[in-house]
């Protein structure tokens, strides 16, 4: 079947930058003919991690779900803000609980990591932060990162960039990491006859 790529939105303020800037990345990969399921960090309530509530209670219903979304998936990409030049702590939240889950979630995920921010940085460092937690758990993260700066004005009514050549340049982005990806898939189907 078509590709399937899960587009995380990692903010919860209901305006998000990110979300906008997932919402456009899930359009371009429909464009392509892959599928995308845009998930946001709000549908995936959980508590901090305390390993003695993990000893007691098990991983939330929180992460289990997104450890679900993320298994359905062949790839995934996350758009994040950039917190105090790191990511979000909701976010490192999240993918150390989905780390705690066997067989782990994250090993040879491919992953594309986008950011948008008001700044004139565009959320880069968040981005740089969180390739370290990802790729120590074997995502293979895509080398080319996007990261949309003053994105408080980067937006058309339709959701488009209004900058045609950052435009231009996502949607290149989008189609080089998908061809990777399926040509990763089929490597794999080979590998596995
Ligand atoms: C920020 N913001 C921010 N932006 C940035 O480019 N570099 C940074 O280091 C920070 N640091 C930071 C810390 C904290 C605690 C907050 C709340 C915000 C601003 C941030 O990019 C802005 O709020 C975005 O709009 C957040 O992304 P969403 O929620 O719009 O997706």
């Amino acid at each position: 079947g078509p590709t399937r790529v899960l587009v995380f939105g990692a903010s919860l303020r209901g305006d998000s930058l990110n979300a906008r800037l997932a919402a456009l990345v899930a359009r371009l990969i429909r464009g392509t003919g892959a599928e995308a399921d845009l998930a946001r960090m709000d549908e995936f309530a959980m508590p901090v991690y305390d390993g003695d509530a993990e000893t007691a209670e098990g991983i939330p219903a929180g992460a289990l779900a997104l450890r679900d979304r993320l298994a359905g998936a062949d790839a995934l990409v996350i758009a994040s803000p950039e917190y105090n030049a790191s990511l979000p702590g909701g976010l490192k939240n999240a993918v150390d609980w989905v780390s705690r889950v066997r067989p782990q979630p994250f090993k040879d995920k491919q992953a594309l990591l986008v950011s948008a921010s008001p700044s004139m940085v565009g959320g880069n460092r968040g981005l740089w932060a969180l390739r370290i937690p990802l790729e120590h758990l074997g995502a293979r993260v895509y080398p080319d990162m996007f990261s949309l700066a003053k994105a408080h004005e980067g937006f058309t009514e339709a959701g488009d960039l209004t900058d045609p050549a950052l435009q231009q340049r996502l949607t290149e982005s989008v189609a080089a990491f998908l061809q990777l990806v399926e040509a990763d898939t089929r490597y794999v189907c080979l590998q596995r006859r």
